[in-house]
């Protein structure tokens, strides 16, 4: 159990790295909480003005997701679904940070993408599509979380379905504060002057 145990600890350890906020604070680019939404994801980077910056912190998110399932399927036999799970977990409640974290849409689409890269592509273009539809981007993450255990279950992979399904309630719930914005009409858009 020591194996397990330990790929689950390291697989939540590596899922907490904040690198939005490190990006942003080594780079000079500002506090992220005090910015924006205040969260430590791409899309309130992009909101200091930083696009490369934003694209780094996308792609650095997402490859903790990957890493991670790759990393706990190479080491305990059928690992990977629970390894990724506890990156994303990390992501969203990292110890650093007191357990407020990201709200986990790239390093779901890392761990997504892992486990089965066809529900990781339904992920990415159901983002992508949502996001340019309605140029929110909480509305783009919260579509492709939901995409996620729907193109799995329907693509034969139901094993995966119940690991991916808890993911999607957890980012649901890390975007109840932008569910309430969206409700009440004042959600910002991606390109809106404010944050
Ligand atoms: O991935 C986070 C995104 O869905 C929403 O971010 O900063 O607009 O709350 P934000």
């Amino acid at each position: 159990w020591l194996l397990p145990a330990s790929v689950l600890l390291m697989s939540y350890l590596l899922g907490s790295i904040p690198f939005g906020l490190l990006l942003t604070r080594l780079t000079g680019a500002g506090d992220l909480r005090k910015i924006g939404s205040g969260n430590i994801g791409a899309t309130n980077v992009l909101r200091t003005g930083r696009k490369g910056l934003a694209a780094a912190t996308l792609l650095l998110d997402l490859l903790k997701g990957v890493a991670a399932v790759l990393i706990g399927a190479a080491l305990v036999d059928g690992g990977g679904p629970m390894a990724g799970a506890m990156a994303f977990i990390g992501h969203c409640y990292p110890v650093w940070l007191r357990f407020a974290g990201g709200k986990g849409v790239a390093t779901m689409m890392g761990v997504v993408t892992a486990l089965h890269w066809p529900a990781g592509i339904v992920f990415a273009l159901v983002w992508l599509g949502a996001l340019f539809g309605t140029r929110w981007s909480s509305v783009g993450g919260m579509a492709a979380g939901i995409s996620a255990p729907v193109a799995l279950w329907f693509m034969g992979r139901i094993d995966l379905v119940p690991a991916t399904l808890a993911l999607t309630l957890i980012l649901l719930w890390r975007h109840r504060g932008n569910i309430a914005r969206l409700a009440k009409g004042t959600e910002p858009r991606i390109g809106a002057s404010k944050g």
